[in-house]
């Protein structure tokens, strides 16, 4: 089987008026099935450039992607949007939910052209909802939930398409530790389900989840190494390991 993902000399470059900006600077990337990797790097260093390409929203200036063995370059517009509904799911730091939209309802968007009846719509979403946690939180709407509920709400509609890959930009950026902590833990429980997880973070309490940190500078990459010994998420939480590091520099709102 081929790399779930892989990328050869991956550039990106921003034109704004005159102005030409190099985002991604040959980036060359392997991913197999079921790995979990964080990405970090300081601001501006091209994340989430990355992941708007891995992520088929967005195209490189030069080099080639193969996602799941098929050439990103050469599809047309209609097939990249469903190669992209189909095996990638998004998760934002914002959550990005409908507002005046019930759960249950934020989680069918992805569904709702699918020719599915409305029960087996409604199945589908509530299915993804059990499985974050949520199936008693239907009909909620999202300013009558947490903000970790909310997130979660964000994952069960990433998942509601069953896809090969998860691809979060800082989705515990907007919550306190215990929370951040209790979202990883969902995502190694997926990972164990066999989904690909990209996580990207700037915080190292949250990057030691993951199984590979793959670090970027100025558009390239400046290490990418497995991690020895990755922290199994659920464990710190019922120990109540979790540093509150984040809190205490009030870094959340
Ligand atoms: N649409 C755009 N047009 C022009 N320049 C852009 C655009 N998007 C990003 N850039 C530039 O590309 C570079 C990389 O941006 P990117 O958003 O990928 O960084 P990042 O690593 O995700 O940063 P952060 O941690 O702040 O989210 C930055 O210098 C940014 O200003
Ligand atoms: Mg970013």
């Amino acid at each position: 089987m081929p790399p779930l993902i892989q990328t050869e000399n991956l550039w990106k470059i921003y034109r704004t008026g005159e102005i030409e900006l190099a985002a991604l600077k040959g980036i060359s990337l392997s991913v197999t099935r079921a790995e979990f990797i964080a990405i970090m790097g300081p601001s501006g260093s091209g994340k989430s450039t990355l992941m708007h390409i891995l992520g088929c929203l967005d195209r490189p200036s030069r080099g080639r992607y193969l996602l799941d063995g098929v050439e990103i370059g050469g599809l047309k517009p209609n097939d990249l949007a469903r190669i992209r509904n189909q095996k990638i799911g998004f998760v934002f730091q914002g959550f990005n939910l409908l507002h005046r939209t019930t759960a249950i309802e934020n989680v069918e968007l992805p569904i709702l052209y699918d020719g599915l009846s409305v029960r087996e719509r409604a199945a589908r979403a509530g299915e993804a909802l059990e499985r974050v946690g949520l199936g008693d939180r239907r009909y909620h709407y999202p300013n009558q939930l947490s903000g970790g509920q909310q997130q979660r709400v964000a994952i069960a509609r990433a998942l509601v398409m069953r896809p090969q890959l998860i691809l979060a930009d800082e989705p515990t950026g907007n919550l306190d530790t215990r929370t951040s902590v209790e979202i990883m833990a969902l995502f190694q429980e997926l990972n164990r389900d066999g989904i690909t997880i990209m996580v990207v973070t700037h915080e190292p309490d949250v990057a030691r989840y993951a199984s590979r940190i793959i670090a970027f500078r100025d558009g390239i990459i400046r290490s990418d190494r497995p991690v020895s010994r990755h922290t199994d998420a659920k464990e710190v939480l019922s120990k109540g390991l979790f540093e509150s590091s984040k809190d205490a520099r009030g870094e959340v709102p």
